[in-house]
């Protein structure tokens, strides 16, 4: 089996889709490994490491011809893939909602797209969840973003020229990124408070040492969600939580936004009148920004001042990282595909009615066959 890894095409995406370290993982189940020149250059790793990890690095054409299957960061567009041996596999974040006229290409190229982040929030699939590395990442970063852009320090400090006063940080969204956030803050010492719909995060809070800020008369989303995710909230909850962050946003210095809603467009926390009610200096980092924003005025890829305060609205925050971020995202591909893989016929098997294939498998044998797409 011959796995191709590309150069990243999208702009401003510097993370790979394989590093030395999996590329010899790859070796050692029995594939072979080909690298476009210069692919892993944005996230630090020269051809030569490639090279000394055993795969072969060369041109896109040469990489592509005879490949079975084809990785990438985000999904390559169809005509990138020109060369591509019908039956290839391509693994990669595809967007699929987004980028139906790509996966229809894939389709009609007779290519098999499988989309890493609808991945299965189950326990075998846990280290195969790219969202999960990638948000990990993403909060930690956000948390740097913030301190970046504000012009104080986090911690307390008690020096001989007199005390300065710690940070007060909010984190609204309290997932994957929303929890490495919170933990961030909390060790540049900054007090913490955090809120999100789903009730079983207000111990995962307090176990980090930040405050749980929550609607308390509406009732939110009990335990966990389905699967881990939050619905869209009613019109009196969300009333309420308008409420609650106009009276806690004027006391914080920085927040930091990671609300998600799977398929639907983020929901809208902060509303430019809150914003302009916190004091001259804040800064609010939107991580929800590329999904449509948490944050009224937040523009992707800008850094916005409204009323005093600084909006972040950073894209593909985990590329900010892209060494770290492409060394957890290529483990999560490899932990994919080599529990696919099988032995005796010396490649990656992908049985129709397993769980893992039949949530991620989008194109097969010249057509589309994700139940989710099939509306
Ligand atoms: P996400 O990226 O979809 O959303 C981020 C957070 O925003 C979530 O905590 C969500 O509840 C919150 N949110 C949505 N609407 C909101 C609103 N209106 N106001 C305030 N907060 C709002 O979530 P993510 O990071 O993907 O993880 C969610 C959970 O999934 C995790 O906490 C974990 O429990 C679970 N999970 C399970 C895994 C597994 O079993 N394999 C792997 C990863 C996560």
């Amino acid at each position: 089996m011959k796995i191709a890894i590309l150069h990243e095409s999208a702009e401003g995406e510097r993370r790979v889709a394989a590093t030395p370290e999996t590329v010899r993982k790859y070796s050692a189940l029995g594939a072979t490994v080909a690298v476009e020149t210069g692919a892993g250059l944005g996230a630090a790793i020269a051809d030569s490491e490639y090279e000394a990890a055993g795969a072969a690095v060369g041109p896109r054409a040469a990489v592509l011809g005879d490949a079975d299957a084809v990785l990438g960061v985000q999904g390559p567009d169809a005509a990138a893939l020109a060369g591509a041996k019908p039956g290839a596999l391509i693994v990669a974040s595809l967007n699929p909602f987004a980028e139906r006229a790509r996966i229809e290409a894939y389709a009609a190229a007779g290519l098999e797209a499988l989309a890493m982040e609808w991945m299965p929030r189950i326990t075998r699939a846990q280290s195969m969840d790219i969202l999960s590395s990638q948000s990990n990442l993403a909060g930690y970063k956000a948390v740097l973003d913030a301190a970046a852009e504000y012009g104080r320090a986090l911690p307390m400090m008690m020096t001989a020229a007199g005390t300065i006063s710690a940070a007060r940080v909010f984190v609204m969204g309290v997932g994957v990124a929303g929890l490495q956030a919170i933990a961030t803050a909390r060790r540049l010492g900054a007090i913490v408070s955090a809120t999100d719909v789903r009730s079983a995060t207000r111990e995962q809070i307090e176990s980090l040492g930040a405050k749980a800020v929550f609607v308390e008369d509406v009732p939110g989303i009990e335990g966990e969600g389905s699967g881990g995710y939050a619905t869209e909230m009613s019109e009196d909850y969300k009333a309420r939580q308008a409420e609650l962050v106009s009276s806690h946003i004027t006391k914080q210095d920085i927040v930091i936004t990671t609300a998600l809603i799977p398929g639907r467009p983020a929901p809208r926390l902060i509303s430019d009148a809150q914003v302009a009610s916190m004091r001259p200096g804040g800064v609010i980092v939107d991580l929800a920004v590329e999904q449509g924003g948490n944050v009224e005025g937040a523009v992707a890829g800008e850094v916005v001042e409204r009323h005093g305060v600084r909006i972040v609205g950073h894209r593909n925050v985990p590329s900010r990282l892209a060494a770290d971020a492409s060394a957890l995202y290529a483990r999560n591909l490899y932990n994919f595909l080599s529990a696919f893989w099988d032995k005796e016929a010396g490649r990656v098997l992908l049985p129709d009615d397993d769980e893992i294939v039949k949530a991620i498998r989008l194109t097969k044998d010249g057509k589309t066959v994700n139940e989710r797409l099939s509306s």
